[in-house]
């Protein structure tokens, strides 16, 4: 009989059942995927910050603790850990404030594109140095090279400094213009600076660590 020559892979049969399987098991799997992806991406709450809990997504009031960015061996690079409370420009910021601060950041971070020449959280140029974990970089700290140069005590007043003000500091040869940021927008950008680098990102961007190693023998960091 004809019939029992037929190959299972010529069959179409066979294929149009394979095609509805393969089609339905890659819809379980993305709306699967959507669903965790949404869960790890979300902010958590105040609450989660004051009981310790770890979200990849603080809550504003991230802002008004000290951040440190530690090597977690069992993972294989670093990751951002919330510590003590830490006044941010000399007082502590209530969830409103908090969240108000950081919507201002992350609009004037959108009205001026820092986008243009800067990455943030893997989306934009890399003109200037990836601002992702700018906050964290040693050199805006104490006895840093760009913190000396605002001649301010604080990470914080010392990155408002420099936003509104940057042709004063020219740290490198390319040099970053001056863009109208007023007061407040520049107090704004560092609270979504300071947001940004609480995130846990998987060791992203991968070259941070290798740039503050530097700085610790010697160079400077920022470029
Ligand atoms: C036209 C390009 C351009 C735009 C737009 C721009 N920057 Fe910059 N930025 C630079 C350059 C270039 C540097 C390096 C400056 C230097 O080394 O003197 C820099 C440096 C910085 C630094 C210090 C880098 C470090 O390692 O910590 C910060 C912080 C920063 N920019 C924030 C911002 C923010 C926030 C915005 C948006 C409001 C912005 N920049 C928009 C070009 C730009």
């Amino acid at each position: 009989m004809a019939n029992e020559n037929v190959s299972v892979w010529t069959s179409i049969p066979f294929w149009r059942r394979s095609a509805a399987w393969v089609t339905g098991f890659a819809t379980i799997l993305l709306i699967w995927l959507t669903f965790d992806t949404l869960g790890q991406i979300s902010m958590g709450t105040d609450a989660d910050l004051k009981n310790g809990v770890k979200k990849r997504v603080p809550a504003p009031t991230v802002i008004n603790y000290h951040i440190d960015y530690k090597m977690d061996a069992k993972r294989g690079h670093e990751v951002p850990v919330i510590g003590e409370k830490q006044l941010f420009f000399g007082k502590e910021w209530s969830e409103k404030e908090a969240a108000e601060l950081l919507h201002l950041g992350k609009l004037t971070s959108q009205a001026k594109n820092c986008m243009n020449c800067h990455t943030l959280l893997g989306n934009g140029a890399y003109y200037a140095p990836d601002l992702t974990k700018a906050w964290l970089d040693p050199a805006w700290q104490k006895g840093g090279p760009l913190q000396a140069m605002t001649g301010k005590n604080t990470v914080e007043e010392a990155m408002a400094e420099f936003l509104q003000h940057p042709s004063q500091y020219p740290t490198h040869a390319r040099m970053m213009p001056d863009l109208g940021i007023t007061a407040e927008e520049a107090k704004g950008l560092v609270a979504f600076l300071k947001h940004m680098s609480s995130i846990d990102t998987n060791g992203f961007p991968r070259n941070f660590s290798k740039t503050v190693e530097q700085f610790k023998t010697g160079g400077t960091n920022a470029h």
